[in-house]
């Protein structure tokens, strides 16, 4: 049986081995997917203590993204892009490739799940961080009329206006800080860690319209503070519980080539929140 794992720490948390489960019973493959708990200061000692165990593939959450990236030996165009590493595909040759499938997760969730779709449309960033960084690349090749990324630091949301410049059409892709976001947006993606700290990124009310789509990258058993605020301007309100099952459809593809339908494990993951 072909084995595969998250690292991250802590992992207890994490819902991946029950989704991956459920994506393998599904598919009818044979396959086993546990949770790895690496010591801080061993995730590459641990990457090799799984490969050495026979295994064939891994996923990769927090604080490991970074070092995943630094430890593949290959990279993938849009884990390049994210500058951080989700899935690891382990060959039989020793070598080591990462990817990065959050943004394409993000992506599936506005466009498919929620129904809306992202080209010609007015989308707003918030943050430019890690999570951030992730999706700007699967953004632009949905061809939005305009990708804005807003950040408390501006500077940071410039550097990806660098990174990614060339990649998206004149004048499409621009940064500014929450007080300079001007007009109303219809999609509004929270990607800062705001969130985990029950704060509100401030971002003006004038961004959010009835018709449009906000999506915060957290989720819990109740709406975020973003999420609240957003809604009571009128906006229709998601939050990343969606993401994190299509990026694992998307892993699980990339290391079975099947793709896993998510409508029923999505439903499955929200009653039990
Ligand atoms: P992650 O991997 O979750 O993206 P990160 O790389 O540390 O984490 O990035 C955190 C992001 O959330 C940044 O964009 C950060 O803004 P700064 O670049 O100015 O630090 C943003 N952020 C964190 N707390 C925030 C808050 N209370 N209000 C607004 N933005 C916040």
């Amino acid at each position: 049986m072909d084995k595969y794992c998250v690292f991250g720490n802590p992992i207890a948390h994490s819902k991946s081995p029950e989704i991956h489960a459920a994506y393998a019973a599904q598919t009818g493959q044979s396959l086993s997917y546990e949770k790895w708990l690496a010591p801080l200061d061993g995730f590459g000692a641990a990457v090799q203590a799984f490969i050495a165990a026979g295994g064939k593939g891994a996923n990769v959450t927090v604080p490991f993204k970074l070092e995943a990236h630094k430890l593949a030996t290959a990279l993938t165009l849009r884990a390049q892009a994210a500058g951080a590493v989700n899935t690891l595909v382990f060959g039989a040759d020793g070598s080591i490739t990462g990817d990065n499938t959050d943004g394409a997760g993000l992506v599936t969730d506005i466009v498919q799940n929620a129904g809306v779709p992202l080209a010609g449309k007015r989308v707003l960033l918030l943050g430019a961080g890690g999570a951030a960084r992730g999706v700007v690349l699967p953004i632009l090749e949905h061809r939005p009329a305009a990708l804005v990324i807003a950040n408390r630091t501006v500077a940071t949301a410039q550097a990806l206006v660098e990174q990614f410049g060339a990649l998206a059409g004149p004048g499409v892709l621009s940064a500014c800080g929450f007080t300079d976001i001007a007009g109303a947006f219809d999609v509004i993606i929270n990607a800062t860690s705001a969130s985990l700290s029950s704060d509100l990124p401030p971002v003006p009310a004038s961004a959010f319209v009835p018709g449009a789509l906000a999506l915060d990258m957290m989720y819990g058993a109740k709406p975020t503070v973003f999420m609240e605020f957003a809604a009571s301007h009128g906006a229709a309100v998601r939050d990343g519980l969606g993401m994190l099952v299509e990026q694992a459809a998307e892993a699980f593809e990339v290391w079975r080539g099947v793709r896993p339908q998510t409508a029923e494990v999505l439903a499955q993951l929200r009653a039990k929140l």
